[in-house]
């Protein structure tokens, strides 16, 4: 199976746990591109009233096989919310961002009763870290904040000439192994000009759908 077939299967994986639910929140990158697509091809677009989504190109997406979509100040909370990871420990913690959504992603996901996390089995690792960590910052912040970065023992990379849906810049921290989550998200968030970073250890996944040659894990 490839990568891209893994993803495919986990994306179909997720078609249960939209069973009923009427305001979707939807996530951001290639994982997620396949369950839009399976939307379209299990016929469902019909059922589904609306959706919540975490980025521009999410929202194109979702346009184009006809599901409106609504801002979370009109939807309230949601019931469950479908998106990729860039990394997943056993704690069902995550690094995201690769795709640069992240702070609209945290957002979705905090406003979401549950979080269905889909990834081919090449995301899963013990400790998170390996995948480089993306912060969102005020572009005023950006020298500071990698500046604080170093300190904590990362190597930060200005993703150059790339701006966020929100008019931002991202850092992505090389080299950093991510032993406690909780408390570098905490001290992360706390720094002046950060937006916001791409652990989501404060708010894990609820449920890891995993595609492995073998068939679709559930963490
Ligand atoms: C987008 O900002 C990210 O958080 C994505 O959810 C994550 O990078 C996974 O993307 P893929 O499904 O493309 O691997």
């Amino acid at each position: 199976m490839t990568q891209d077939e893994s993803k495919r299967k986990a994306a179909e994986a997720a078609l249960p746990y939209i069973k009923d639910v009427s305001i979707l929140g939807v996530g951001t990158g290639s994982t997620v591109n396949h369950f839009i697509d399976c939307l379209a091809d299990f016929n469902l677009t019909k059922d589904i009233q609306g959706a919540v989504s975490s980025s521009i190109a999410t929202t194109e997406r979702l346009k184009k096989i006809g599901i409106p979509v609504m801002e979370l100040s009109e939807s309230g909370n949601l019931d469950v919310y479908v998106d990729g990871a860039d990394e997943v420990n056993p704690l069902k913690q995550l690094i995201k961002g690769g795709g640069g959504a992240l702070t609209r992603e945290k957002i979705i996901a905090g406003a979401s009763k549950q979080f269905v996390c889909i990834v081919d089995e090449s995301k899963v690792v013990k400790v998170l870290g390996s995948f480089p960590l993306p912060i969102e910052v005020i572009p005023m912040a950006r020298s500071y904040v990698a500046r604080e970065v170093v300190k904590l023992g990362g190597q930060p990379v200005w993703r150059e000439n790339y701006i966020t849906d929100n008019g931002c810049e991202i850092i992505d921290v090389h080299n950093m192994e991510i032993a406690e989550p909780l408390a570098l998200e905490r001290l992360i968030n706390n720094l002046a000009g950060v937006v916001s970073v791409g652990i989501f250890g404060l708010r894990p996944a609820d449920v890891v759908l995993i595609a492995k040659e073998s068939g679709v894990e559930t963490m």
